[in-house]
């Protein structure tokens, strides 16, 4: 895939739901390369801005385009929500569903399942029931279903919240593979330690607007919004 085919971009974008507005026009652009991190308070408009950037959730206003098409999302598109719910069934069986789902022959599903079990540190685990693996495994566990849809672009909403630090190194241990595999990872964080980690370009929401969006070392060498300035030395954004 070339990478011009993932670009992402948001052209004064806004989403309202009945009174509230949930974005408030956002211009930006998620272009191939390391992840790019969505930060910002509660409420600052991070999830909703992966579910527009995924198609989930369509522009009240402005337009959002996929390779500069307006209306073609590409299939080749995954997400991970903040609480994943696992079925009830294996983590191996869990695997083997997101597979059949994506339509991978069944005659591959063996081995990629086993394959993506070890990628997430879950092969231990296969035959567990997945609803009674840590919260840390499960999170695991759902990155390795969204993987199964071999996306050219994966969405991660806050992949790390309310992990302790072993769980929390695991999966950004995934995700810096899968990106230097060249699976461009849009995701979001309240910790800015992990946004450091991980990001090649930081997004800085705040009250469902975008403060400011860079490269990662100049948001956080040199900021130029008294926001940033203020969320990078951890004043209270407010
Ligand atoms: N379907 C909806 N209807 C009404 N308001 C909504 C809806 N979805 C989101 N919101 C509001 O839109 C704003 C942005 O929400 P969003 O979930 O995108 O924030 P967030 O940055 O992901 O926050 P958090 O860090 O708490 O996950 C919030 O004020 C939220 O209450
Ligand atoms: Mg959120």
């Amino acid at each position: 895939m070339k990478t011009a085919d993932l670009q992402i971009g948001f052209e004064d974008v806004t989403i309202v739901a009945g009174a509230v507005t949930l974005l408030d026009r956002v211009t930006m652009t998620i272009a191939a390369g390391e992840p790019t991190v969505l930060v910002g308070p509660n409420g600052a408009g991070k999830t909703t801005l992966l579910r527009a950037a995924m198609g989930l959730l369509a522009p009240s206003r402005g337009k959002i385009t996929w390779a500069g098409e307006e209306h073609s999302p590409p299939t080749r598109r995954a997400i991970v929500f903040q609480r994943p719910t696992m079925l009830r069934r294996s983590t191996f069986a869990n695997v083997a569903y997101a597979l059949d789902a994506a339509g991978a022959p069944r005659a591959r599903h063996a081995a990629e399942i086993v394959e993506l079990l070890a990628l997430v540190g879950l092969d231990h685990a296969a035959e567990r029931p997945a609803r009674r693996l840590s919260a840390g495994e499960q999170h695991r566990l759902a990155l390795a279903r969204a993987l199964a849809r071999r996306p050219a672009v994966l969405f991660l909403d806050e992949p790390t919240a309310s992990l302790d630090p072993a769980s929390t190194k695991a999966i950004e241990d995934v995700i810096r593979t899968v990106s230097r595999r060249g699976i461009k990872v849009v995701m979001s964080t309240h910790d800015l330690g992990e946004a450091r980690r991980l990001a090649g370009e930081v997004v800085l929401l705040h009250r469902v607007r975008l403060i400011e969006s860079g490269a990662a070392r100049a948001f956080f060498d040199a900021p130029s919004t008294e926001e940033a300035r203020k969320f990078i030395a951890g004043e209270l954004l407010v």
